[in-house]
């Protein structure tokens, strides 16, 4: 039977579909406005932030360049490492662009810390950071975030891109995984 390798678990839906679109459409408005009608270089994470990025931009609406990061922060499991690892880097270069960095998940912060370093010395006009989830109570180092979807407890969740080993990707919402 599919799926019958995996371990027993459960998955208990956070934040279902209608919630996660209607805070979407909200997010993407806001960044407009506060941006007016200036390009926006929105640089999705991959590979968590590629739904979250596909419906943001569409969202922002107007001047958007859409670029890439690759990063592999965790090598399979649950916890953060620690090790950032580049596995595709921007096509383009971003100086004098307004970037915005959207990730799906800042949990103990050290992989957004990362990235915003390895941006910040490529010269933007202006560097921010989108996220669609916050996990604030297990940062271990402070980090920028200008605009969060949803700010959730310290629960291991899948779906809308947010994967465990590599699973879950494809679930329209969000959802706590229990092992
Ligand atoms: P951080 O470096 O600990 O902030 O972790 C950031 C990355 O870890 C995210 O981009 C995700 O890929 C992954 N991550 C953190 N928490 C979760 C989770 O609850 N589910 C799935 N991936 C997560």
């Amino acid at each position: 039977m599919p799926g019958s390798e995996q371990n027993e678990h459960h998955l208990e839906v956070l934040i279902d579909e209608e919630r996660l679109q209607a805070r979407l459409q909200e997010l993407g408005a806001q960044i407009r406005e506060e941006y007016g009608n200036v390009p926006i270089t929105a640089i999705g994470v991959l590979k968590g932030s590629f739904l979250f990025m596909a419906d943001l931009v569409r969202a922002i609406g107007g001047p958007v360049r859409c670029e890439f990061l690759g990063v592999s922060s965790y090598q399979g499991g649950t916890r953060s490492t620690g090790v950032v690892r580049i596995t595709h880097d921007l096509r383009q270069p971003v100086e004098g662009q307004h970037c915005l960095l959207v990730e799906d998940i800042v949990d103990t912060g050290l992989t957004m810390d990362y990235l915003l370093r390895m941006l910040q010395v490529r010269n933007p006009a202006s560097l921010k950071v989108a996220t669609l989830l916050d996990k604030p109570s297990n940062r271990e180092v402070e980090v920028q975030t200008d605009y969060v979807g949803f700010t959730i407890p310290d629960e291991f969740v899948v779906g809308f891109g947010l994967d465990l080993n590599e699973l879950y990707r494809n679930l329209p919402h969000i959802s706590v995984y229990t092992p």
